[in-house]
């Protein structure tokens, strides 16, 4: 299968950066194809959506460099499954990998329907401070028409025995691609 992993955390070493590694780590040895875009490291190589003024759905040319147009987004075209990876921040996801997200508009239509997704979630609270995010994700994903194919929930992070049973559970789920 062709993955896309993206990240939105800025931090390194960070929780859910843990969550990738050992997701990617096993989706490699499964033998699939996996591009990886951390965003919330990556911020000064694109750009927040620009809409035109009094054409609400109507964006602005971004910057000819911009890696998500010459990137990210052939990438994602092309993918079987998308991986969100965040942890939480106020409540909701890192603001790099919503930033990507937004991105997603100019191509909503190619995006829709046949891929698979996974997320993979981190944070310090426990598991009921994550229910706007879940939600948010359980949207997001029935939008976009990615059927659901597994996630991974690391509340109260900063414990490490936790952390690292979570991190197990995403190399597992990784493998299991
Ligand atoms: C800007 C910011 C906002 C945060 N907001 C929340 C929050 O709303 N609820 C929570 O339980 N933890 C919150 N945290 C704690 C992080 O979720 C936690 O430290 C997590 O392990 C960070 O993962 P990372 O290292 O991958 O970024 C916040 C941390 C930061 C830096």
């Amino acid at each position: 299968m062709k993955i896309v992993v993206l990240t939105g955390s800025p931090h390194h070493p960070g929780t859910s950066e843990q969550l990738a590694d050992a997701f990617v780590k096993g989706a490699i040895e499964a033998g699939n194809e996996v591009y990886r875009f951390d965003a919330g490291r990556r911020t000064d190589e694109f750009s927040m959506i620009k809409l035109e003024d009094n054409h609400p759905g109507q964006e602005v040319a971004i910057e000819p460099n911009d890696i998500v147009t010459n990137e990210v987004m052939p990438k994602l075209l092309a993918a079987d499954m998308v991986v969100l990876v965040s942890s939480l921040y106020y409540y909701g996801i890192n603001a790099a990998l919503k930033a990507v997200i937004d991105r997603f508009y100019s191509y909503n239509h190619d995006l829709h329907g046949g891929k698979k997704a996974i997320t993979l979630v981190s944070g310090y609270g426990q598991e009921d401070a994550f229910a706007s995010l879940n939600l948010y994700f359980d949207q997001l994903l029935n939008y976009m028409r990615w059927n659901k194919a597994g996630n991974v929930l690391a509340a109260d992070s900063w414990n490490e025995q936790k952390l690292a049973k979570h991190v197990a559970e995403a190399y597992d789920l990784g493998q299991s691609i």
